[in-house]
């Protein structure tokens, strides 16, 4: 099962990054504010640009790997500031837009949405706590 497929699905549909971009701003209340004076056609470019690094790294691409360790830090402590737990909201309104917007989503389209973004995930949560033990003088 490709996630790519219901991608290709997904973006034939015309709501599914304002879609994304609403369901994440409501999953937590520390989102909103870090969203000021990003604008929504810079907010849709990060969201559409996120899919496809966590994506192509799901499909082995080591390009994609440094890249999403680079983007780890840039929204970790150093950073943005964010707390990797919050990546699982990106996560859930990631699933909860592909399962409004792809006719074909079924339990394993979820499930394969789930493992190739989770890894992703993971490695910017990794890069962001390697820079979080550097800033407190920590080795991981
Ligand atoms: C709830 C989780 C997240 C929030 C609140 C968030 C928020 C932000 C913010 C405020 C920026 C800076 C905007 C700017 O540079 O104009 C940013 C940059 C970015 N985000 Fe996120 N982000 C989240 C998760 C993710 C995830 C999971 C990815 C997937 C790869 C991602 C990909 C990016 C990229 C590619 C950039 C641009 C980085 C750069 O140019 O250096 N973000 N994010």
């Amino acid at each position: 099962m490709e996630p790519v497929d219901s991608y290709f699905r997904c973006i034939r549909v015309q709501e599914f990054f304002p879609d994304f971009y609403r369901r994440l701003l409501e999953s937590d209340a520390v989102i909103p504010p870090l969203s000021v004076g990003v604008d929504r056609e810079r907010q849709y470019s990060l969201l559409r640009s996120g899919i496809v690094m966590l994506l192509l790294h799901a499909g082995g691409n080591a390009a994609a790997a440094s890249a999403l360790e680079r983007i780890g830090r840039r929204h970790g402590p150093r950073g943005l500031g964010l707390d990797p737990g919050v990546h699982q909201r990106w996560m859930g309104a990631l699933l909860d837009t592909v399962r409004a917007c792809d006719p074909h989503c079924t339990a394993d389209v979820e499930v394969a949405w789930r493992d190739a973004v989770g890894g992703g995930l993971a490695v910017m949560a990794g890069a962001s706590v390697v820079s979080a033990a550097e800033s407190s003088g920590r080795t991981p």
